[in-house]
């Protein structure tokens, strides 16, 4: 599915979101500078075209490392990535099955990603499994709107304006469908931080981003 929107992707996801999705990229990048320091390693989980990563890259000195399994969705994020100073490597993998070993990463992140996989639970486990202990997590991830009239406006936006403009654009309308109903059936943003401890995350919390729309979770990995 993602092979056949890689092209539009990036486009649609600023025209849909109103350039908001930039904005809460960077949040991500904010929130976790203080990680982000020289001799850091940082994985960015269902990297996609490379966007999230990319403002890591910029955000601090670590070194980030992108993966996600679909190429097409590589190849881009790599175009983008060959003209900055430190281009950021893009491995092709699984995320429920990462190719890195134990405890090799300080940082992981994973935005609009982690609802995409087969088991959240699972998924949650392997993303810990990379970060050495008392490294951290971030997940961004679109959520539970909290505004009762807000909420109602924008399910309609969410449900029945957006996969059309998704599917005029770029020509797959079931990958614009798929995306409201995979947010109807993911973890509100109480649950989402619940899977996180049980996985073996401490100091979770979360934040509402644009009313609820999205949310941002962070964490750290139990000893
Ligand atoms: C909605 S996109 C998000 C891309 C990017 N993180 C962003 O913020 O725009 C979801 C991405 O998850 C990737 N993905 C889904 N399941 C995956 C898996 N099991 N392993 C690796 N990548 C996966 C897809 O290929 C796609 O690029």
């Amino acid at each position: 599915m993602f092979a056949g929107i890689a092209g539009r992707y990036d486009l649609l996801n600023h025209l849909l979101s109103g350039n908001v999705d930039k904005s809460w990229r960077r949040l991500v990048a904010r929130t976790l500078r203080p990680s982000l320091v020289e001799g850091a390693r940082v994985l960015d989980v269902a990297c996609g075209t490379g966007d999230l990563s990319l403002v890591l890259e910029g955000a601090g000195e670590a070194r980030v490392v992108g993966l996600d399994f679909c190429r097409p969705m590589l190849e881009i994020a790599r175009r983008k990535a060959a003209s900055g100073a430190r281009p950021v490597p893009f491995v092709e993998g699984d995320a429920l099955r990462l190719p890195f070993a134990d405890c090799s990463f300080d940082v992981v992140t994973i935005a609009f990603g982690l609802r995409n996989l087969a088991s959240v639970e699972d998924g949650l486990r392997e993303l810990r499994r990379i970060l050495r202990p008392a490294g951290r997590i971030a997940v961004l991830e679109f959520s539970d709107p909290v505004v009762p009239g807000f909420r109602a406006l924008f399910r309609f936006y969410f449900t029945r304006v957006l996969p059309r403009i998704g599917g005029l654009v770029s020509g797959s309308r079931g990958a614009y469908e798929y995306l409201p109903d995979s947010v109807s059936k993911f973890p509100d943003q109480k649950r989402l931080a619940a899977l996180m401890r049980e996985a073996g995350f401490e100091e979770v919390a979360y934040k509402n981003l644009t009313g609820g729309i999205a949310a941002l979770h962070t964490g750290a990995r139990t000893p």
